[in-house]
């Protein structure tokens, strides 16, 4: 054994004691409220089918895999999805048994649980259509070997959803890992009074520290649990990545995007690079260059939300083009929470279409009667060509019908809605 792997099997058994310790997410003893609400897990396709597959019917007939569930993640997404047969891993007893808690409140019946890690995950000889893995890859001493262990049980037509930490907006919180680390104060000899102090911290560090500008993203940084702070500030190994470095590591691993979830953090069409000289030359660039440049622009990305799919499944099968031959046939459908508000301008009141999960609060598209009217009539089953059909009168002198493509492509652009095909349901 060389000194690396030992170093690697010490911290892989450190990362698994946190989770023991610390099982995450804190809290939800119950989901009463989660299915009173009729809340949803982001990325579920009980909400995001057409974002996995555009082409086909809406289903929750699926096999899924949630790889690294924690504690609440695999009972939600089974109360979204009552007819998928789920399987849900984690190297964390105490996360598992969380989560069988829950389905024995909850009569849950349709999750297999293993305690196990991702790297072992074909020895289950399963193969499944949707492969959800949020925050657990970059934490794994070689997240290539995680990603091609999930990639080796992801079926041709399957797609992945992932989130991974983001490089520039969680620098601030790399020094405060580094500093506590040097203190000596780790996950597993944090005392309480070490986790208040830790907490006390953050609210009196100078205001020119990164994580002061950025604190904004890290929702309410002063209220965050002890589970939370920890997972934050004395993480034992996490990496995060820039827009490159995923393109990377998917190409490294047989994969390749699919859907860049939140691209308006990223793409430069977004930001004021938009109207700077520079425009010219990051148009021309390939979609994933702009969104690095975007990306550094920004500067404060925190995460990274994203789909995924093999290197050999079919682009006709997952891809929609707003520029093709076809748009018309193209169904709009709105993202879930999409809100329009009017904000004061120095010419009067502007209405706004905005997300209210974007991270950066800048992001927001303004719209007149006309196309505020059309962004009003996506309704989710209706192609863009009738849409606009239905609108002609009103546009009159001041849109023509490409004006809607374009109208369209930028709707997409900031996640306010995707596209789906006409021959599915
Ligand atoms: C930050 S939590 C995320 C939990 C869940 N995915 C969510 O988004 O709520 C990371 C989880 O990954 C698990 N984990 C870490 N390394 C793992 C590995 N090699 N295999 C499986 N699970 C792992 C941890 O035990 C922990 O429950």
């Amino acid at each position: 054994m060389t000194e690396e792997s030992l170093r690697d099997d010490e911290i892989r058994q450190q990362v698994k004691d946190q989770y023991e310790k610390f099982p995450y997410p804190a809290g939800a003893t119950d989901l009463h409220k989660f299915i009173e609400q009729k809340s949803y897990q982001l990325g579920c396709p009980s909400r995001w089918f057409h974002c996995y597959w555009p082409y086909a019917t809406a289903t929750d007939d699926l096999d899924i895999l949630i790889a690294g569930c924690g504690t609440t993640q695999a009972a939600k997404f089974a109360i979204n999805l009552p007819n998928a047969r789920i399987t849900a891993i984690d190297i964390s007893e105490n996360s598992i048994n969380h989560t069988r808690m829950l389905m024995n409140k909850h009569g849950i019946t349709n999750v297999t649980l293993h305690k196990m890690p991702i790297e072992s995950i074909p020895e289950l000889g399963n193969t499944y259509d949707l492969i959800i893995s949020t925050g657990v890859i970059h934490h794994l001493p070689d997240p290539a070997t995680g990603l091609k262990a999930l990639r080796e049980v992801l079926r041709q037509n399957g797609s992945m959803y992932l989130m991974l930490y983001a490089k520039y907006g969680r620098d601030g919180v790399y020094y405060m890992q580094d500093m506590f680390r040097r203190m000596g104060i780790t996950a597993a000899n944090a005392t309480r009074e070490d986790l208040e102090g830790l907490a006390s911290l953050v609210e009196i560090l100078p205001e020119y520290h990164s994580l002061t500008a950025k604190r904004l993203f890290f929702n309410d940084l002063g209220s965050r649990s002890h589970i939370e702070l920890v997972d934050l500030f004395l993480h034992p190994r996490d990496r995060a990545y820039s827009i490159p470095d995923v393109y990377s590591l998917l190409e490294e691993c047989g994969m390749r995007m699919q859907k860049m979830l939140f691209r308006a953090h990223y793409d430069p069409v977004c930001t004021p690079l938009l109207h700077s000289p520079f425009f010219s030359q990051i148009r021309s660039l390939p979609l994933a260059e702009r969104l690095a440049i975007g990306e550094l622009f920004r500067a404060g990305s925190i995460v990274h939300y994203f789909i995924a799919c093999r290197d050999d499944r079919p682009e006709e099968t997952c891809v929609t083009d707003i520029h093709g031959d076809d748009w018309m046939r193209l169904i709009p459908v709105k993202q879930p929470g999409i809100s329009v508000t009017s904000i004061d301008t120095p010419e009067g009141k502007k209405n706004v279409i905005f997300c209210p999960i974007h991270q950066f609060r800048d992001l927001c598209y303004p719209v007149d009667e006309i196309l505020l009217e059309f962004f009003h009539s996506i309704d989710g089953v209706t192609p863009a060509g009738q849409l606009i059909e239905k609108l002609l009168p009103r546009m009159g002198d001041a849109y023509e019908v490409d004006d809607m493509r374009i109208f369209l492509e930028d709707m997409e652009t900031y996640d306010y809605i995707w596209f789906r095909g006409q021959s599915c349901a």
